[in-house]
Formats: C-alpha cells, sequence, structure tokens
C-alpha cells in the first residue's frame, strides 16, 4: 500500500466534500484526483473508499480500466511510441531502445526528473508514415533511431524557446 503525505490527504478528502460523493459516482471523484494530482495511486485509492465507503476494489477497478486515469504518477512529457505492426515492421523495437536512452525513461516507465513517460501504444493511424512517435500532441514520421536523440534535443530547444517566450508548444496532459 501506498502511503500518502497528509497534504494529499487534505486534498482528497476536499474533493470529496467538494463532489458532495452521495450524490454523484466514484468517476468524478477520481477524474479530480487524476486533474488535481496527477496519479491515482493505491494509497488514494484506499483513502477515496475510506471516505466514500465505495470498495477499494470497485475503485481499482475502475482507475485500471479507463486510460484517462493513471495509478504512478507520470512525467510532464509523454512520448508515444506506436508498436502496431507497420512500426514494429519498420523498427518500433530499435526507436524503443533509442527513446530509452535519450530520455532516461525506460519503456512504461517515467524518467528520475520526471521529464518524460514512455510508453508503447497501438497503431496511431498514420502507418505510411513509419515508425511514428508523438512527443506529446506532436508526430514525428519515419523516425530514425539514430536521429532521436537529436529529435529529443530539438524538442528540449523548443520547450526552452517558449518558456522564454511565455508560448508552451504541444504540451502533453491527459491521453485518455
Ligand atoms: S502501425 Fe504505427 S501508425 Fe499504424
Amino acid at each position: 500500500m501506498n502511503e500518502i503525505t497528509r497534504e494529499v490527504s487534505e486534498s482528497i478528502s476536499h474533493i470529496v466534500r467538494e463532489l458532495n460523493y452521495e450524490s454523484g459516482s466514484a468517476i468524478p471523484i477520481l477524474q479530480r484526483v487524476q486533474e488535481r494530482l496527477g496519479h491515482v495511486s493505491p494509497g488514494m485509492i484506499q483513502q477515496i473508499s475510506d471516505l466514500t465507503g465505495i470498495p477499494a476494489s470497485e475503485l481499482y477497478g475502475i482507475v485500471t480500466f479507463y486510460s484517462q486515469f493513471h495509478l504512478e504518477p507520470r512525467g510532464e512529457n509523454i512520448v508515444r511510441v506506436c508498436h502496431g505492426t507497420a512500426c514494429h515492421l519498420a523498427g518500433a523495437e530499435r526507436v524503443t531502445h533509442a527513446v530509452e536512452m535519450a530520455t532516461g525513461a525506460k519503456d512504461g516507465g517515467t524518467s528520475e526528473d520526471g521529464r518524460y513517460t514512455v510508453e508503447r501504444v497501438a497503431c496511431l493511424g498514420c502507418c505510411s508514415l513509419a515508425p511514428v512517435v508523438m512527443i506529446n500532441e506532436e508526430a514525428h514520421a519515419k523516425v530514425d533511431p539514430d536521429k532521436v536523440k537529436s529529435m529529443f534535443r530539438q524538442f528540449e530547444k523548443k520547450i526552452h524557446e517558449a518558456e522564454n517566450t511565455d508560448e508552451k508548444p504541444s504540451e502533453g496532459k491527459d491521453h485518455a
């Protein structure tokens, strides 16, 4: 069971009160927790269960069923590597490896600095451009594993420039 901090616990109590659980379902509470705290950990699920009486197993079922919920914290930027058939044949495994090296995040995990989360996804619907990688909402076509490092360098540069002009490039949020 994950421990949760007092701040997190207070936020959850606040959300449950705010949504007046009696009149609603579990999903709005989970959505609000995901939105405010970035994920819904097992410890958070337990607290929601304690406060609402909804069985933790039911909450856990919802969180694991819907892709909008995440049991673990995610990175500031979400990198999705397509592993559909066309991308697989075009070298998605090599691309994934290169992405892991460039971001410091393991496939399916988040880098230690919290900067990137790397996920493998099914066909993104643009197979003629395989292999495809999405960094947040931006698609990168025909990705060459040897050029992945420079692709991320470019991305970081864009973020840096956007920060200096108060505009953000395609920033990732939730990917339900
Ligand atoms: S298989 Fe990757 S976009 Fe279709």
